[in-house]
């Protein structure tokens, strides 16, 4: 039977598993140290490997070789545990079952022994939905548990996890994966099933997951089946409605010659292709964030999610702005796509959006012409708004007028 990519390719031990370093580290040190908790609390954004490193904690604590980080994975124990079905390793979720009964059963069932392996492990999913006379139910055994007991929280909302239970847990946050770290993930995965992707290609699909591995896996389960054994950026993107960064190099290009043109140009054509204005909208933003941090930080920044070509592309397009352009422009940009979101005329609302960026753009030259008329030295723009604190103690200061005075 066909096994989704996601599935197929949970990571089996520390070493598969993409990112997460200090949550590896950190458990690898107290196995090895046979400082084992009671309780655990794995905790962030879904898709980022939670339940997946519950598993492998639990194949460490329960290989026949163990306690050890690096289980055999050839034991019952281990075997069992990777097709999830363990008898000591008891997978709760916690989703549709979070009453009172449930953890009063859960409760009972601790007070036993394990029936073969050293420990007995309680991997409660979606933990955040227990109800509070539920958690209360469990508490007393989560104070004082068997010394065979071990309970990993699993959950997107650590702080619905009642802090009487939190305090009693060992607390690990997974963060959502590198960007270049999944890219290769899933260019391994590919060559694994035989498939040849573009970089283009799994950069889109990076990005679709929007930091989610699960998430991209998905996509690209979808994408191999829409386009089989080769994978190509335009294909992904048309699967996926995401949108090609020539799109935004217009956008880019237009306000950099204060051109309207090009801009009501773009937005024929995309309502012509029948594309989503919201969601183009939101990508302008991400594009506009995506100039504004290449900027600051520059080409190798880990802070944007692009491939080689697109960071290059990036750069050279911010290189046409300064800093306080940028950030105006993904200030409107970001109202545009609140006010697209309300809008009953999508059409007319992304037109103007896109003319006021490139309007506001020019508020600049006549700040600095003003400040020019003002017989100012300085441009308006380096003033405090308020006069310093010293200055207002004494006379009132002479200052340049503002804008609004003239
Ligand atoms: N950090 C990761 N490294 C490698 N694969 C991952 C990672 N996180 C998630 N995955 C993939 O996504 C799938 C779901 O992950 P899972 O651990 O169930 O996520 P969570 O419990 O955090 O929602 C896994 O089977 C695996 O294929
Ligand atoms: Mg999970
Ligand atoms: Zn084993």
């Amino acid at each position: 039977m066909y096994q989704v990519i996601a599935r197929k390719y949970r990571p089996q031990s520390f070493e598969d598993v993409v990112g997460q370093t200090h949550v590896k580290t950190t458990l690898r040190n107290a196995i090895a140290m046979k400082r084992i908790a009671h309780g655990y609390i794995f905790s962030g954004q879904r898709g980022t490997g939670k339940t997946t490193m519950a598993r492998i904690l639990a194949r460490c604590l329960n290989c026949i070789q163990g306690p050890t980080p690096n289980p055999c994975g050839v034991c019952a124990s281990c075997t069992e545990i990777a097709a999830g079905g363990a008898v000591d390793v008891i997978e709760i979720d916690a989703a549709s079952n979070r009453g009172i009964n449930e953890m009063r059963e859960l409760r009972e069932n601790v007070r036993y022994q394990p029936s073969r392996d050293r420990f007995k492990i309680f991997i409660i999913d979606e933990a955040h939905q227990i109800t509070t006379e539920a958690f209360n139910a469990l508490l007393k055994t989560i104070e004082e548990p068997p010394s065979w007991a071990v309970f990993i929280l699993c959950t997107t909302e650590s702080h619905k996890i009642p802090a009487t239970i939190a305090s009693r847990c060992q607390h690990f946050s997974f963060r959502s994966v590198d960007f270049d770290e999944l890219v290769e993930r899933m260019r391994w995965i590919c060559r694994e099933e035989g498939v040849d992707a573009d970089d283009e290609a799994l950069a889109v699909l990076a990005r679709a997951g929007e930091g989610s591995v699960r998430d991209s896996l998905s996509a690209l389960d979808q994408a191999i089946a829409s386009s089989g054994s080769r994978l190509e950026a335009a294909d992904v993107r048309a699967l996926l409605g995401a949108f090609s960064i020539d799109r935004f190099a217009i956008v880019a290009e237009a306000l950099a010659k204060s051109d309207p043109q090009p801009m009501l140009d773009l937005v024929d054509d995309l309502e012509r292709s029948g594309e989503n204005l919201q969601h183009f909208a939101r990508e302008l933003s991400r594009y506009l964030r995506n100039l504004m941090v290449a900027r600051i930080a520059g080409e190798d920044t880990r802070l944007v999610a692009a491939s080689a070509n697109e960071r290059a592309e990036l750069v050279r397009a911010a290189a046409l702005f300064s800093e306080q352009d940028l950030t105006r422009y993904l200030n409107l940009s970001l109202e545009l796509y609140r006010d697209l979101q309300f809008s009953l005329q999508p059409r007319f609302h992304l037109e103007v959006g896109l003319l006021r960026l490139i309007y506001a753009g020019r508020l600049q030259p006549i700040e600095e012409a003003l400040a020019a008329l003002g017989g100012s030295e300085e441009p308006v723009e380096a003033k405090p708004v308020a006069p310093p604190m010293s200055a207002s103690a004494s006379a009132p200061a002479r200052r340049a007028p503002t804008p609004f005075e003239l």
